[in-house]
This record gives structure tokens, sequence and C-alpha cells, in this order.
């Protein structure tokens, strides 16, 4: 009898010490840019607080007892990377996870597919040569910019050519692939830029220079912001449309997204425990 009591009060006092170090666990950042990618995972969210800093919309929660914070970013460059650096600052993510929709750059992806970003590059940096007036625009001919993908990293400039995403994370996403029942789930190289690319030589142009798998506006803002402050980072993006296979933007595949994103943060969570 004894024996169960001690029992019972030590498993008490181990299950309160847990519980206390998950409120004091530093929180998993999911972003998305607008309301169709944030949705689902907004209203999985217990006891949650909302928040907006500056324009930026924040979610404060728990997702099986563990702190998520999610974020919409709004769309592009500026807003995702001001979302993260404020997200960072505030709340300081053990992981930022950003996710949502993409357009297709590689013929063997279709709609429904998700690439797990291993790299994120910035395909919308250029530096261009001079010509004479009347002599035209030729964007095949304009140099990638390095300066956009360079950081202060211990008092050294350091260029990056692309940012890669944490691997265990990569690896982690991966193996649930199985778990998505809306297509396949590959690495790849995400290339991010103000730009919505329809151009069918234009995207092959940009899928054989920057080797990407799929373009969006966010994913590399926010892993240059995440490297500049050494936050482990992952970019997961479902294709909602693919020119190369004339498939329109889905909406529905951004609720596909979030419930694939919401397994793997589950399954981290549960790696924490
Ligand atoms: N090109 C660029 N951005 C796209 N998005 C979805 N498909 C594409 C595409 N083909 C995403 C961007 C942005 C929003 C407008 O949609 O990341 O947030």
């Amino acid at each position: 009898m004894f024996s169960s009591v001690k029992g019972f009060l030590l498993s008490f006092c181990l299950l309160s010490l847990s519980s206390f170090a998950f409120a004091k666990a530093q929180p998993i950042l999911i972003q998305g840019a607008m309301t169709i990618e944030t949705d689902v995972l907004i209203a999985k969210l217990e006891n949650k607080k909302a928040t907006t800093i500056g324009a930026w919309q924040f979610w404060e929660g728990e997702i099986n007892g563990y702190p998520v914070v999610v974020s919409q970013t709004e769309v592009g460059y500026a807003n995702a990377a001001a979302a993260t650096t404020i997200a960072i600052e505030r709340f300081k993510p053990m992981l930022i996870v950003n996710q949502g929709t993409a357009g297709g750059h590689d013929k063997a992806l279709r709609r429904g597919d998700i690439v797990i970003a291993k790299e994120s590059v910035n395909m919308g940096a250029y530096q261009v040569d001079y010509t004479e007036k009347g002599k035209g625009i030729h964007p095949t001919q304009w140099h990638r910019l390095d300066a956009p993908m360079r950081l202060r990293i211990d008092g050294k400039e350091v260029t990056f050519t692309h940012f890669a995403s944490d691997n265990a994370m990569v690896e982690k996403a991966l193996s649930l692939a199985s778990t998505y029942p809306h297509g396949q789930v590959v690495s790849g190289v995400i290339g991010s830029a103000d730009q919505w690319n329809r151009e069918i030589d234009r995207i092959n142009w940009l899928h054989e220079t920057y080797n990407t798998a799929a373009e969006e506006m966010e994913t590399a803002a926010v892993a240059l912001v995440a490297k500049g402050y050494q936050v482990p980072f992952i970019g997961i993006r479902v294709l909602s449309n693919t020119d190369l296979h004339n498939e329109e933007f889905l909406p529905e595949t951004a609720t596909n997204c979030q419930n694939f994103v919401l397994n793997f943060v589950e399954s981290v969570i549960a790696d924490q425990k």
C-alpha cells in the first residue's frame, strides 16, 4: 500500500514536472500567407489567443498540450520577412514551419503533390547589363544578384546560394509521405519571388537555372531570417497549380497541405515528450 502511494506521488510529481517543462517549452511557429492556408491550423489550436503586432496576425495556443503559434504572414517577400522577424523576437520558436500553396516547375509533379523544401532560393534577384535604347528586354541574359542572399553570420559576410532546411526535419516530413492521400510527397528546391510565372518557357528556364520544383512568394525570405537567427526551419508546399499540366489554382490543396503539416507537427511534438 505504502509503495503504491509512493508510486502514485512519484508519477504525479513527474507528470507535473513534465507539464511544467512543456509550459516553458519554446513554441513551434507555423506560417501561412493567406486565410485559406491558415484556417485549419488555427481551428486546431487549443486555448488560443489572437494577437496583432503591427499589421501581422498571430494565434498562440497548444496542440496536444505543446505550445504552437500560427502566423498569417500575408503574401510576398517583405510580409514574410517581417512576420518571421516579429515572431522570432516575440515568441522565440524552436522551429519554423513555412507552408502553403505553390506553382509547379517540374513536369514530374502534379497539382496536389507536396514539395518538402530541402532548399529554398531567391529567384527574383537580378543584375542587368547596360544596353542602349531600342535594344530590347532580355530576361534570360540577366545575371543572378547574390547580395540579397547575403547574411552577416558571426561578424562575417556569408553569401548563400540557397538556404538549406533543417535536415532532420526534412527527413521526418518525408517519412510521413504515406500518410498523405492526395499525391506524392517529395523533396526539392523551392524558388521564391514576388512573381507569379505562367509563361511555360520562363517556368522551364527557372527550373533549369535554379533547379526549382515549385515557385511561390515566401519560403526563401523566411529561410533567410531563420538562418540569420539560427532557428531551425522547414518549408512544406503543396502544388495548388501547375501550368506544365494545365492545372489551375485549386484552393482545397491548401487545406490538404495544412492537414499534412498538422501530422508533421504532431510528430515533432511527440518527440519532445
Ligand atoms: N506562383 C507564385 N506564387 C504562388 N502561390 C501559389 N501558387 C503560386 C505560383 N504559381 C502562393 C504564393 C502567395 C500566394 C499568392 O500564392 O506563395 O502567397
